[in-house]
């Protein structure tokens, strides 16, 4: 199986640990763990290892670091900055940890395992009432344990705020083997360091999350929805900032532009929503344990450069309009392996920041298609790309830049994985880079979780492909 006697050994100390079944070491079983969701960066697992439990995960870790072999954790491989694949480590797959403990309406909260689908826990909750806080598209693949790891947001960040917030215990399992954590506390401890505010975020570079404690919030009963056609993105970002003060049940606001418009359309065959076309479009939804419609609806009224809007609060209507924001990142896809870019501005610049990009990429590629949507109310934009072949750098690059002059962030939600890895000492500062190390260090001295990925001196990782202008 191995030609390599360390590795085959290795191989038989895993077998043993979570049983032959659970290490896989056929490149063809092996294949979907190591491509990103994407296709733009391809790497090699070793082997993947399937733990099921805390304690499998822990003597995996300390079988990797005898064989001195480095671990890359993996949920539903979700993920848009290659933080989960592999270059020639072990791939740690954490979805057979996906057991579901009682909803606690007590406390309004739930225990799960990190390798839980988003989907699997909103189903698992739903009959009491209550849901996880955040919400996104890729829920059906994406896992608690990777939405941790990365500080997922998505649609409802303007309401609830991100992963980092929902986390109310944390469980984890350092380099070491050590379990560290506890998901059986008080909803409230700050008895001093909050070890769960150190691993949101960490992009499976300090420990893997085995299981976590999630605040849940009310499943409100009624939804209201808007389509709302806008005159251009300035227009746009002015009504999002008096949406917000005027709607107190505010739940989702969320930027389409023109041409993303077009092409989910497109990919849906969805008759066009508005007659004279719409320069920026909003989605807006309000939620609450009563109509809002009303609400809704007075709110929208006489915002400056409306042009048009639609209204649903029926399921199937609610459903058409989400269809032109939730189903982008899949038409995006289908046209081609997309440069993906996950960007937050000051909203002050924003509008400056969206007049440049067309020009900005359109001068680097005349036929590259541009597309820009998100999450407006945190500045957070989604800037793709079709075109460029997947190891030209140049419209990604020129597009972070665009970024640091406007005073922005380079990643808003989907982390800095292998992708954006030597673009970390440009928005972090010498200081917080040295504090970063520094905890690393600590909780994993070898450097065994996670190499490449949050590492300054990355260059899409060693042993990471990408595919050239035809594809291969
Ligand atoms: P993976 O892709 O498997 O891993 C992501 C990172 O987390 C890697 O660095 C990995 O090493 C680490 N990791 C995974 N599990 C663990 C663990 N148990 N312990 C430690 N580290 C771990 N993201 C948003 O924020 N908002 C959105 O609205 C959004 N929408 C999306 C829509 C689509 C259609 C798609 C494909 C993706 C979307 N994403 C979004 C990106 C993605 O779904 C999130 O980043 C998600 O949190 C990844 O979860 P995952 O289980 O797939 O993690
Ligand atoms: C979204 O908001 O739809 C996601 O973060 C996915 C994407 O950026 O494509
Ligand atoms: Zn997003």
């Amino acid at each position: 199986m191995h030609e390599d006697p360390d590795h085959a050994a290795l191989a038989g100390d895993l077998a043993r640990i979570v049983g032959p079944d659970h290490v896989l070491a056929d490149p063809a079983l092996r294949a979907g763990y190591e491509t990103d969701w994407t296709g733009r960066h391809r790497g090699q697992a070793l082997l993947v290892v399937r733990p099921a439990t805390s304690a499998e995960v822990g003597a995996v870790l300390r079988a990797c670091a005898a064989h001195a072999v480095g671990v890359v954790p993996q949920g539903g491989n979700t993920g848009l900055v290659a933080g989960a694949t592999p270059a020639g480590e072990v791939v740690l797959s954490t979805t057979r940890i996906d057991q579901l403990g009682p909803v606690d309406e007590l406390a309004g909260a739930v225990t799960v395992g990190a390798g839980a689908t988003l989907e699997a826990v909103q189903a698992h909750t739903a009959p009491s009432g209550l849901t996880p806080a955040v919400d996104l598209a890729a829920r059906g693949s994406a896992t608690i344990g990777g939405m941790v790891a990365t500080d997922a947001g998505g649609i409802h960040v303007v309401r609830h705020g991100s992963m980092r917030r929902q986390i109310l215990g944390i469980e984890a399992v350092l380099a070491d083997g050590t379990c560290v954590g506890r998901v059986d506390g008080p909803a409230r401890d700050s008895a001093g360091i909050h070890l769960p505010s150190i691993l949101a975020g960490s992009e499976g570079t300090l420990a893997v999350v085995t299981r976590v404690r999630l605040r849940l919030v009310p499943a409100w009963r009624f939804r209201v929805t808007a389509l709302v056609a806008y005159d251009g993105i300035d227009a746009a970002v002015a009504a999002t900032a008096t949406l917000r003060r005027r709607l107190p049940d505010l739940d989702a606001i969320e930027l389409v532009d023109e041409a993303s418009l077009a092409l989910v359309g497109e990919h849906g065959r969805l008759p066009a929503p508005f007659r004279d076309g719409s320069p920026a479009t909003l989605l807006v939804e309000t939620a609450a344990d009563r109509s809002t419609v009303d609400d809704l609806a007075s709110a929208l009224d006489g915002l400056a450069g409306t042009r048009d809007a639609l209204l649903a609060d029926d399921g199937p209507g609610r459903r058409r309009l989400w269809a032109f924001r939730e189903d982008l990142t899949e038409a995006i896809a289908a046209g081609g392996v997309p440069h993906k870019l996950d960007v937050g501005l000051p909203l002050a610049r924003l509008g400056s920041f969206v007049g440049a990009l067309g020009p900005l990429v359109g001068g680097i590629d005349p036929s590259a298609r541009l597309f820009v949507f998100g999450h407006l109310a945190e500045g957070n934009l989604h800037v793709n790309v079709l075109g460029p072949a997947p190891d030209d750098d140049r419209v990604d690059d020129a597009v972070l830049e665009l970024v640091v002059e406007h005073g922005g962030a380079i990643s808003a939600e989907h982390g800095i994985g292998r992708a954006k890895a030597r673009w970390l000492s440009r928005a972090r500062s010498a200081g917080e880079l040295a504090i970063q190390a520094a905890i690393k260090h600590a909780l994993d001295p070898g450097g065994l979780l996670n190499p490449g990925v949050l590492d300054p001196a990355g260059q899409h990782g060693e042993g990471i492909e990408r595919p050239g202008p035809d594809g291969h």
